[in-house]
């Protein structure tokens, strides 16, 4: 599987902040999975900005994109309009289960407008921004990931399939 990790942040790309979160994911993909990051950048809070490298991994051929940061209520907050943007079939499921999830952890999770959804053979997720809080969304997504993902490349379908029905 190749994994794309993607911070969205105005600070973290102008400099004024270093970004912790995109490291962090690629550090917790690596030490549960197989799998190999093999995109990983960081753009400002720009649509268009968002939008092109969402086409250029999908194209690349990138079987999950992990963005984070940019869902909040800020007026600078765009990763969920570029995401739909951008996915053909939306997977509502993950977005619920993120924050219904969070909801657990921090009454804050209400203030995520992440969304999840697939383009072409792409599954794309957005976590919040936090080291903190995409870590929390990375431990919920993790378990389902492997079936998700098995499912998106038309691969076979395991006895886990009967087994969590
Ligand atoms: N989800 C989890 N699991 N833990 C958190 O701490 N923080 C919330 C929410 N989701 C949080 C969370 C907060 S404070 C905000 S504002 C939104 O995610 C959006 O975060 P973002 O703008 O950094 O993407």
């Amino acid at each position: 599987m190749r994994v794309g990790v993607l911070t969205v942040s105005d600070r973290a790309a102008n400099g004024t902040y270093e970004d912790r979160s995109g490291p962090l994911i690629v550090e917790i993909i690596h030490r549960h999975t197989g799998w190999q990051v093999a995109k990983q950048t960081v753009v400002a809070d720009e649509l268009d900005q968002i939008v092109q490298v969402l086409r250029d991994w999908t194209l690349a051929g990138l079987a999950l994109i992990l963005t984070t940061g940019g869902t909040g209520f800020s007026p600078r907050d765009v990763t969920p309009e570029a995401t739909m943007q951008v996915v053909n079939r939306e997977a509502p499921g993950i977005a619920e289960a993120l924050r219904s999830e969070s909801l657990k952890i921090t009454r804050h999770a209400m203030l995520s407008r992440a969304r999840a959804g697939i383009r072409d053979s792409t599954l794309i997720v957005n976590l919040p921004g936090s080291p903190k809080a995409a870590k929390e969304g990375l431990d919920i997504l993790l378990p389902v990931l492997p079936h998700a993902l098995e499912l998106l490349s038309g691969g076979p379908i395991t006895e886990d399939r009967h087994q969590a029905v």
